[in-house]
């Protein structure tokens, strides 16, 4: 093999994604790459720097100055930032100069993973695997509730199911690269599915195309 084989994996927040693809990375050895943490990445330093959230042209700067090497979920996980992030996501000069870089690190050889909204559809409309991961809101927002009690701290069930469906629209109403599964994508519900299932699934369709390539 002498290209990357790209493995392109899309799906609204807290669907399961970020899981199964660092284990398909691990797996099959490939480079694993979340794009949502470039986009919280771009949001953090806006806010860092006390810059608006609403100038496209201070968002693109930012953007441009994004090293993927250094991003870190931990540091960019808190709510506000992922809230900022879906705000100048909707930006185009902010999307183009996070595409290309994604697109750069979507090249490394032996292979990648990419996660994030418009994988299939937009930075790597050509990767030989698409899956769509999604499942239900209210799984969803269950999902997200029990990670914010288990890691100790205070939710509240309706106000993080409202985030959820708030987010959903935002991902996918925008005009550019809205959220929605590539015509080519395999579906993977994952509402009433473990993480195992699915990453089971997903083995058997990445080995039926690397026999190909
Ligand atoms: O996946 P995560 O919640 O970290 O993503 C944060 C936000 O970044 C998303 O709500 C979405 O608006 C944006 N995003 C995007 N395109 C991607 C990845 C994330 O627009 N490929």
């Amino acid at each position: 093999m002498t290209t990357s084989f790209i493995i392109a994996i899309d799906g609204p927040a807290a669907a399961g994604k970020g899981t199964l693809s660092r284990l398909i990375a691990a797996h099959y050895g490939f480079h694993h790459l979340d794009t949502g943490l470039t986009y919280r990445a771009v949001a953090k330093a806006l806010l860092d720097a006390g810059l608006p959230l609403d100038d496209e042209t201070v968002a693109e700067r930012t953007s441009l100055d994004i090293e993927l090497a250094g991003l870190d979920r931990s540091v960019l996980a808190q709510h506000q930032i992922g809230e900022a992030a879906s705000k100048i996501a909707v930006m185009p000069a902010v999307r183009r100069a996070l595409v290309a870089a994604q697109r750069k690190f979507a090249a490394r050889a032996p292979g990648t993973v990419l996660d994030g909204r418009d994988i299939g559809t937009v930075v790597c409309p050509d990767a030989p695997v698409k899956l769509y991961v999604t499942a239900s809101p209210d799984v969803r927002a269950r999902r997200r509730y029990d990670e914010i009690i288990g890691g100790g701290a205070a939710a509240d069930f309706d106000a993080v199911f409202a985030d959820v469906k708030k987010r959903d629209e935002r991902d996918m109403g925008r005009a550019d690269s809205p959220l929605k599964p590539a015509d080519d994508a395999h579906l993977l519900d994952t509402s009433e599915m473990s993480i195992d299932a699915a990453f089971q699934a997903a083995c058997e369709l990445i080995d039926a195309a690397l026999k190909k390539d």
